[in-house]
């Protein structure tokens, strides 16, 4: 695991996109794991300059987000569907059918979990998963105690959950869905990569259990201690709980890998 912390939300989101961007520049068909939530309407919109900038080019490109709201369909201006067309497929060149998130309304839940598996699998595996951090610890929908060699299912929302996401529905903890349907823990381990993104001292606490704390179910962040080839990519308030920020530091302005990011 690398950490690399940035002055603030708008430059972490920034090296975010310029990573994704250059995997995608490395790999026209690149097989991209999408996550929504607000710290990643930055890296949307740096994607969607990009585009419309320099031409980074999305014609061959895959995708696969984390998870869903179970009960809405993509119509739904709350699912998240609606929300990655909103924020990055309707302004970039990407062929919609290559676009995949779980479909909530599904019928069967089992079976539209299991398509999703088999789907990853067809594209030939995740290469780049982008991943964001809840303040009950989890990646995707995986709330605490989630197996960490789960794999796609629906899973129960905690309340730390549904209020952090209340915002988005009107500001009413009850209005946001019991269940989702979530990539699980072992699913996402099996991408190629892993990006980690999180900002604002609201996630501090979380985060420093997640990358510093011990590997557990009840944080199933920690569980991306496991993976080979995990960059963490974290704001100055986000960092304030870390112990290792002196060596973070370090790498990140010494380490070849990263001068090209260095500003
Ligand atoms: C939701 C998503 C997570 C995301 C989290 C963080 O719960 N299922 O994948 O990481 O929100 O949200 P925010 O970025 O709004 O803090």
């Amino acid at each position: 695991m690398e950490v690399i912390i940035r002055p603030d939300a708008e430059r972490a989101a920034t090296l975010a996109a310029r990573l994704i961007a250059a995997r995608l520049r490395a790999k026209p068909d690149l097989v991209l794991g999408l996550a929504t939530g607000r710290t990643m309407e930055r890296v949307y919109a740096r994607l969607v300059e990009m585009h419309r900038a320099n031409g980074l080019d999305f014609a061959r490109c895959r995708t696969f987000n984390l998870d869903e709201y179970i009960g809405l369909s993509g119509d739904d201006e709350h699912s998240f569907r609606h929300t990655m067309n909103r924020l990055l497929f309707d302004h970039v060149n990407i062929e919609r059918a290559n676009t995949h998130v779980p479909d909530g309304a599904a019928a069967d839940l089992k079976v539209e979990a299991a398509r999703y598996e088999a789907l990853i699998g067809v594209a030939g595996g995740i290469d780049l998963q982008l991943l964001g951090l809840g303040e009950a610890g989890h990646i995707g929908f995986n709330e605490p105690l989630s197996a960490l060699m789960s794999r796609t299912r629906d899973k129960a929302l905690t309340p730390t959950t549904r209020r952090q996401n209340a915002a988005m529905f009107g500001g009413d903890p009850e209005r946001v869905p019991r269940r989702a349907l979530t990539m699980g823990v072992g699913t996402i381990l099996d991408a190629r990569e892993l990006l980690l993104l999180v900002t604002g001292p609201a996630k501090a606490a979380i985060l420093a259990k997640s990358v510093e704390g011990p590997i557990t179910a009840m944080v199933s962040a920690s569980a991306l201690q496991l993976h080979p080839n995990c960059k963490v990519i974290v704001d100055q308030d986000a960092a304030r709980d870390l112990q290792g920020r002196e060596y973070y530091d370090w790498i990140f302005q010494n380490e070849p890998e990263w001068a090209e990011y260095r500003d």
